[in-house]
């Protein structure tokens, strides 16, 4: 039983939900099936939670409006990668309902949950209660506006509602008031015992970065975590007196795993999810651990019955061009959109990002370096291998598979090699090793591409066919293992690979010396990979700069905005102490070394004196000559890198730190006293 995290129908999926979770589930899926396990593989689009309202609220229609829209666009970009749930469900389903209800009323029953009252906020206006999201206000930390109940998207910080300055309620702009309201709890730590025996005693071979989470989260001591919520959209919480509420979305969403089987299979669902013989495998991006090594398993022990995840191969994040990818902020590759813009490269991104998987690490995207793995990885080693062994094959043979003859140490070293690859892969793909395991598959490739340049059958054969026909037998062989080997990676090119070769292939006959006959019959060659453009990818880069330029536009924008605190009190006395004029800038010159003076000099009227200025970053000499300015005229003389400075000039300055002059509204005498 292998699930994915089921994707919010908020938005569409981007390369780095592709990396992170379904690209890796999908290779693993199609392996264990090639070596004929029977799996089920099940995703669907999570449908509730506080964003979609949010966004439905914005977009002057219902959430059911939005997640119809998503779980349309995100089925079907799942189905043109080639990743084939054998259902891809919904939570806003009456099944999943139904069962979401059931699994709540059981626990319910049976008194797993404790209640617990609590003050939330609620607005008054509109009569409901605010989740965190719904309450804005000013950032603490800051400073800046917009900041949300939960986290401001400005500094990063995570908040609490209580901690905004005057917080705001989105729904009405009214002031937030508390209010006593009454939730069910999971308590957690009745759970902890069991979790550290099962996970921290019995799984050490779960990855460092999944284990380690759960056991700092065990380590810092578990809470009870409620799992209803007052909100209107959701799975309302089937008890009496629980009017306006629904489950908390993190309780219903891995319940949808259950739900999206009993969909698919209402007789037969129960065998994957209870037999003694069913291996669980979650899929999930690392923002999910908590939920699905701690929560969800809490969920399934005190619900009894189900298997527990064997495995949850947690993958880290991929960062796009250097920065994170953000949804809200447009900076990602979006899966409907790629395979528009590069029909027909379904694999190319597959194998890119399978080649950067984020396992260990944050990891990046860059269009430069898709663009040369497809060139020079899956275009020039593997494909190019193929295709002159195919097209050879052809042009010698009439597209018959000819007979292996005498072996020579090249050919022997050749297939000495292969087996050890073949072990290699598939002890990677057992432990969740994806990026190694494709360096084996292409391994394999790399290796049929050198045999067939370091024995040149195209020139062998202007001398001697029967050595041609060993080397095309050898190289034809290794190409029927790798239309094996990459099916869980690259699975188009597998299949055009395994046209061309028409002869039924599975994964015990990888690496094996006779998996095609002599005699038999190749179809014509098709190219397995395409080369990409310098402009196709110039043309992602400049739409990645524009959004770039636009957001750099915007925080300058804001940052504009943002108004420093007045200082401290002064008298009117300290006031009158300032002599400050009109004056007008005569020369100006940059002073020697510095980046960021101006000499000037000035006519105050009352005499000629420089001036020492900071202001060279943003205007040069030229701009100042003949302008008037006002100046502090009393200021007591400094000398600033060897130049004596009578005076300072009034400049504005904004939040964005740029600096501007103090004119007059027209042009005065020189020396005009202001006050
Ligand atoms: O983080 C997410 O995108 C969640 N929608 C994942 C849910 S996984 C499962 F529990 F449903
Ligand atoms: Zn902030």
């Amino acid at each position: 039983m292998v699930t994915c995290a089921l994707p919010y129908a908020n938005g569409p999926v981007h390369i780095g939900h592709l990396a992170g979770v379904y690209v890796p589930a999908d290779i693993y899926v199609r392996y264990l099936r090639m070596r004929g396990e029977e799996v089920l593989y099940v995703c669907g689009s999570d449908e509730h939670g506080v964003p979609i309202t949010i966004k439905a609220r914005q977009q002057g229609c219902t959430p059911q409006d939005i997640v119809d829209k998503y779980h349309k666009i995100i089925d079907e970009s799942f189905k043109s990668l080639g990743i084939k749930f054998d259902i891809y469900g919904r939570t806003s389903s009456k099944i999943h309902e139904e069962t979401a209800s059931e699994f709540f009323k059981k626990l319910y029953d049976e008194g797993k949950f404790i209640t617990k009252e609590s003050e939330q906020y609620f607005d008054p206006e509109a009569n409901t209660f605010l989740a965190d999201r719904y309450i804005v206000g000013t950032c603490p930390k800051c400073g800046a506006e917009g900041a949300y109940g939960d986290q401001c998207e400005k500094c990063g910080c995570t908040l609490s509602p209580e901690e905004l300055i005057n917080p705001k309620s989105k729904l009405s702009g009214a002031a937030p008031i508390k209010k006593k309201t009454t939730h069910w709890y999971l308590p957690l730590e009745q759970y902890e015992q069991w979790l550290r025996e099962w996970i921290l005693e019995g799984h050490k071979e779960w990855r460092p970065n999944v284990y380690g989470q759960v056991k700092s989260w065990l380590d810092g001591g578990l809470q009870p975590r409620a799992v209803t919520r007052d909100l209107e959209w959701g799975v309302p919480v089937p008890v009496e007196g629980a009017e306006g509420k629904v489950l908390y979305v993190w309780f219903d969403a891995p319940i949808g795993y259950i739900s999206n089987t009993k969909e698919l299979l209402p007789n037969d669902w129960e065998k994957w999810w209870k037999s003694e013989d069913t291996r669980l495998v979650h899929f999930i991006g690392k923002d999910n651990i908590v939920f699905h090594c701690i929560v969800f398993p809490s969920m399934l022990k005190a619900y009894g019955g189900y298997v527990l995840p064997e495995n949850v191969p947690a993958n880290e994040f991929l960062n796009l061009e250097g920065d994170k990818i953000s949804t809200s902020k447009g900076w990602a590759v979006w899966a409907h959109e790629y395979v528009q813009d590069f029909p027909g490269k379904e694999d190319a991104l597959r194998y890119v990002l399978t080649a950067n998987a984020p396992e260990t690490k944050d990891n990046d995207f860059s269009w430069k370096d898709f663009q040369t793995r497809n060139n020079s990885e899956l275009v020039a080693i593997f494909g190019n291998f193929v295709n002159r062994a195919v097209v050879l094959t052809h042009k010698y043979f009439g597209g018959k598979v000819p007979a292996c003859g005498e072996l020579q140490q090249i050919d022997r070293d050749v297939l000495a090699e292969i087996p050890a690859i073949r072990e290699s892969l598939e002890k990677n793909i057992e432990n969740y090793k994806f990026r190694e395991a494709l360096k084996d598959a292409m391994n394999l490739a790399r290796l049929g591409n050198k045999y067939i340049s370091d024995t040149e059958p195209w020139k062998v054969a202007k001398t001697d066919m029967d050595r041609t026909a060993t080397i095309l037998n050898i190289s034809l062989q290794l190409c029927a293992s790798l239309a094996i080997a990459f099916e869980p990676f690259t699975p188009f090119a597998a299949e055009r690979l395994r046209k061309m070769i028409d002869s039924p292939l599975d994964w015990n006959m990888l690496g094996k010396e006779e998996i095609l006959t002599p005699g038999h019959q190749l179809q014509a060659a098709e190219l397995l990979f395409t080369k990409i453009e310098d402009a196709e990818i110039d043309r992602q880069l400049e739409r990645l700069a524009a959004i770039r330029a636009e957001r750099e536009a915007a925080e300058k924008a804001e940052a504009a905005k943002m108004v420093s605190p007045q200082k401290a009190e002064c008298s009117f006395e300290d006031f009158e102490k300032m002599d400050i004029r009109t004056a007008t800038v005569l020369e100006a010159v940059k002073v020697p070394k510095t980046d960021k003076l101006l000499k000037l000099t000035i006519d105050t009227g009352i005499d000629k004196r420089t001036i020492v200025s900071g202001i060279a970053e943003y205007y040069t000499p030229e701009d100042m000559i003949g302008k008037q300015i006002c100046i502090l005229a009393n200021l007591k003389p400094r000398i600033i890198r060897g130049i004596e400075s009578h005076g300072m000039i009034l400049m504005a300055k904004q939040g964005d730190g740029k600096m501007r002059f103090v004119t007059p509204q027209e042009t005065l005498a020189n020396g005009a006293e202001i006050g």
